[in-house]
């Protein structure tokens, strides 16, 4: 588990170092290694990860190696036993069920990730886009305004009236929604450090047991409410083929079909809205702030948008947005430096030994995927923000595990290219307008994290905007 609120760095020192000789190894291959070899070497040992920790009976083995995450997540599948203090308000949905439920949902629910079906998004994502810039614009008091309540709020809204299918303007309660999942997610953290708040007696009469059954009542109503306004336009009888199949009904489907119950549609439901609307947010945010301290980089980004729109203010389309293709290297560089899931987690079933570390049966294995973006043998400069390092030719050298801000394996992320439109149009909304610029940070490694399930930026992406001059 990474320590709260504190900078990027710190996080990555707090990690120990105990598999130097495999490192050396790596140097030994590494061709270019030449005279900074030492400094090189320190260098890696300081940022590469293989730690061993013990949370109450759970053994938690942390890799920072691609290899080592290439073979773990492609033969496990198995979510981490801590995954299970998260069902009270996640509940067992794609995101965080055991394997023995994932399989058949995986299957039912997959076509619903079909392309031309994320395709048909766009408009609505768009009107949300410009839902929250009107909304910033409105907040703004010309000093600074904090970027990311904003954003999620909308995310979330785009959510309704995408996947979910429901007019996002009927839907109550989103602040308050947002607000208590943060709490909650908190709180499954605390549990996790706490092995004595384990067992579920001794956390149901724990005041934090206590505070987190509160919050899933808070949080669960808000997942009826979108299932109660679905049920009212399900008997519209729409003969648009795509829209039949966006998410929720296409699970209310399933659901008139008896191969879900209600709970499991509502729990689909919340694994999908929290995994879609907090990550993307998140990133969008952490890119705000790059971009924010890197000028030239957002002035390469805002003439790439004026290329594609010139001085018009016309709606972006599903072509403007693979035209896309800087901002879409930028948002890869700001998701290495900044995933807004900094590790994915594993419980091994079977003993596995790889390139002679063994990984035994039972444990539960993290994946460092923040760490593997930092190390110097596949960043160079890793601190830099570099775009172009997403360039193919550039991104064919590499490990296919060097970057894996949505996973890997079978349980890879189900939304990557949907997630990547989201944040292209989030961005470029905002950008075709106004630049930003930085508040509170100077350098990328001054940023303040705070951790809960997600990473985000601790100042809610605080950023000063200028009208454009174009
Ligand atoms: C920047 C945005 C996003 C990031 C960084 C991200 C990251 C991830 C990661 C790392 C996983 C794998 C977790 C694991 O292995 O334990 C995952 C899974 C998943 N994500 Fe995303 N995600 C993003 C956006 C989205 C969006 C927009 C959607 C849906 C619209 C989505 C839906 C899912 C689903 C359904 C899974 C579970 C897949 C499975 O287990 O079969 N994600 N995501």
């Amino acid at each position: 588990m990474q320590k709260k609120n504190a900078t990027r760095e710190e996080l990555l020192k707090n990690k120990k170092d105990t598999n130097l000789s495999d490192k050396e190894q790596q140097i030994e291959n590494d061709k270019d290694v030449g005279e900074n070899k030492e400094a090189k070497k320190k260098e890696i040992s300081k940022m590469s990860v293989e730690a061993k920790l013990w949370f109450g009976p759970y053994l938690h083995i942390i890799t920072s190696r691609p290899k080592d995450a290439d073979q773990l997540l492609t033969n496990f599948l198995e979510k981490s036993s801590f995954f299970r203090y998260a069902d009270m308000c996640f509940g067992n949905g794609l995101v965080t069920s055991q394997v023995e439920v994932w399989r058949g949902r995986k299957k039912m629910i997959i076509p619903t990730f079909n392309q031309k079906i994320l395709n048909s998004y766009t408009d609505a994502l768009q009107k949300h886009s410009k839902r929250f810039v009107s909304d910033v614009e409105k907040s703004y008091d010309g000093n600074s305004i904090q970027l990311l309540p904003k954003i999620w709020k909308h995310s979330l809204d785009g959510f309704c009236e995408t996947f979910a299918d429901i007019d996002a303007d009927l839907v109550v309660g989103q602040d308050q929604y947002l607000t208590n999942v943060r709490r909650f997610e908190e709180l499954v953290l605390e549990r996790c450090l706490k092995p004595w708040l384990y067992p579920n007696f001794t956390f149901k009469h724990s005041p934090l047991g206590k505070e987190t059954t509160k919050l899933s009542e808070n949080i669960w109503p808000f997942v009826t409410q979108l299932m109660n306004l679905k049920k009212m336009t399900l008997c519209d009888n729409s003969d648009d083929d795509l829209k039949k199949k966006r998410h929720l009904n296409h699970l209310f489907s399933l659901l008139a079909e008896k191969y879900m119950e209600e709970e499991d549609v509502a729990a689909e439901l919340q694994n999908m809205i929290l995994a879609s609307t907090e990550t993307t947010s998140y990133s969008s945010g952490f890119t705000f702030l790059a971009l924010a301290m890197h000028p030239e980089i957002q002035k390469n980004v805002q003439n790439e948008l004026d290329s594609i729109f010139g001085t018009s203010d016309r709606d972006i389309t599903l072509e403007d947005v693979i035209n896309m293709e800087y901002l879409e290297r930028v948002i890869k560089e700001s998701l290495r430096l900044f995933p807004s899931v900094p590790f994915v987690m594993r419980n091994i079933d079977k003993t596995i030994e790889i390139d002679s570390h063994v990984f035994p049966a039972g444990a539960d294995i993290v994946v460092a995927i923040m760490n593997i973006h930092m190390r110097p043998d596949l960043w160079p400069d890793p601190w830099k923000f570099d775009p172009d390092r997403f360039l193919p030719e550039e991104a064919e050298k590499r490990h296919r595990c060097a970057f894996m801000p949505f996973g890997h394996g079978s349980r890879v992320c189900a939304g990557v290219k949907i997630a990547m439109t989201m944040m292209k149009i989030t961005l470029s909304t905002l950008l075709r307008k106004y630049d930003v610029k930085p508040v509170l940070y100077k350098s990328l490694k001054e940023i303040q994290l705070d951790y809960a399930v997600f990473m985000m930026p601790k100042d809610e992406c605080q950023v000063v905007l200028e009208k454009r001059k174009k």
